[in-house]
């Protein structure tokens, strides 16, 4: 049996941060990292929480990828406030961690059952949807998946002015992360009906808006797609799970810090002649991967498609080659900068155990052996 649902309640559309005032909460904290929290921004959180006379404190530790260490202090923060809601601000590594610390928090001491809004600032994880939080145990050295319903926020709110600010690199990295989710969702061996079409949505969404968006940050209309585009690939991997891409990217952000989105820009090409089986040098096969049949029919929505499927998924992969060119997103880790090609290669094997290891992986079309997520990685370099 499978079942499809969609928890959060999601507000959008002009005046949606209105709901902040209306909601019936009395006692927030507001979980943000400090670039917002020492911005403009947050007042357009704060005003509307003042004006219907709720109580607040914002705890802004928050920093990328949601370290342990620092879910912990927001855990005690939790503890000790004792809020009766949490609204959460911020990309998805803000969202991921509140996620957890109110999971943590309630575990330690369920004094109510406390509500989290969640209000994302990029355009890109889809976190204010999903059951997943991503945490990095940085002791670990390793970055994984918590995945459980608990987890998923009771509202969202989309309000693209608070993704205008956004510059132009992290708009590319996360706008990948969104054509990341869509596809990965898409060809995953959990997919159905219903994430598909979600899938789609966003795919098509991201092909049209994302490059708008990148150019001209004050691009409304881009902006508003994308955060909509952002929200059902969201939904759509909520539904479906994710893939090898993810399950790799983890690793070369806890290991490397590159900027998660980023990471699944460059396997994404990768991955897709991985679970398809062909690349370059590969030749004409009696019968292909059934991930052929699901890549080229996102090739012919895409308005990619060429006179037969695997020449579709070439296709496809050449595209995605292009939009990572033209977002200025490298092909190659060894255009990074900062990274030594010993200590990369060092940790090829750790990064594909734990790969392996990564519940997003679990999902991916073609089982994967740990010598070709090495191989990938190297090929990475
Ligand atoms: N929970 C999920 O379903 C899910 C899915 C995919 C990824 N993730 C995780 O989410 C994290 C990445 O989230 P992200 O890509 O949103 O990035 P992020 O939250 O790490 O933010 C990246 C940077 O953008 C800045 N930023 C955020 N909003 C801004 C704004 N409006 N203007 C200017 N700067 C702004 C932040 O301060 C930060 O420096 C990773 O840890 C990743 O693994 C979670
Ligand atoms: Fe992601």
């Amino acid at each position: 049996m499978k079942s499809f649902g969609i928890k959060t309640k999601i507000h959008f559309g002009d005046n949606a941060l209105e709901r902040l005032a209306q909601m019936p909460y009395k006692r927030v904290l507001v979980i943000t990292d400090p670039f917002i929290a020492k911005g403009p921004m947050i007042q357009m959180i704060t005003t509307p929480l003042e004006r219907s006379g709720k109580a607040y404190e914002i705890f802004h530790d928050v920093v990328p990828d949601a370290p342990v260490d620092k879910i912990i202090v927001g855990v005690q923060k939790m503890l000790d406030y004792l809020p009766d809601a949490i609204v959460a601000v911020g990309g998805g590594s803000a969202i991921d961690s509140s996620k957890a610390i109110r999971e943590f928090a309630l575990n330690i001491n369920r004094y109510a059952e406390v509500p989290l809004i969640a209000i994302p600032t990029t355009s890109g994880t889809g976190s204010e949807v999903t059951s997943f939080a991503v945490v990095n145990d940085t002791a670990a050295q390793t970055k994984y998946p918590l995945v459980s319903p608990s987890l998923t926020a009771e509202e969202a709110i989309l309000d693209a002015e608070l993704v205008k600010s956004v510059p132009p690199a992290i708009t590319a990295d996360t706008g990948m992360d969104v054509l990341t989710h869509a596809i990965e969702a898409y060809v995953s061996t959990n997919h159905n009906e219903f994430s598909a079409a979600l899938a789609e949505k966003a795919i098509e969404i991201v092909a049209v808006f994302l490059l708008r968006a990148y150019l001209d940050g004050n691009d409304t209309h881009a902006r508003q797609k994308m955060h909509v585009a952002s929200c059902l690939a969201g939904l759509a991997f909520d539904s479906a799970s994710l893939g090898l891409t993810h399950g790799m990217a983890h690793q070369l952000g806890a290991q490397f810090h590159i900027p998660h989105g980023r990471a699944n820009a460059m396997l994404l090409p990768h991955i897709i002649e991985y679970n398809a089986g062909i690349h370059k040098d590969s030749r004409s096969q009696s019968e292909y991967h059934p991930s052929v049949k699901r890549y080229s029919t996102i090739a012919l929505k895409l308005g990619l498609c060429s006179y037969n499927k695997v020449m579709s998924v070439r296709s496809l992969i050449q595209w995605i080659q292009f939009m990572n060119q033209d977002l200025k997103i490298p092909a190659r880790i060894s255009e990074i900068g900062g990274i030594s090609v010993n200590d990369y290669m060092s940790k090829v094997e750790m990064m594909a155990d734990a790969a392996l290891a990564d519940s997003c992986t679990a999902t991916n079309p073609r089982t994967p052996d740990r010598e070709s997520i090495m191989e990938i990685y190297r090929n990475l370099w």
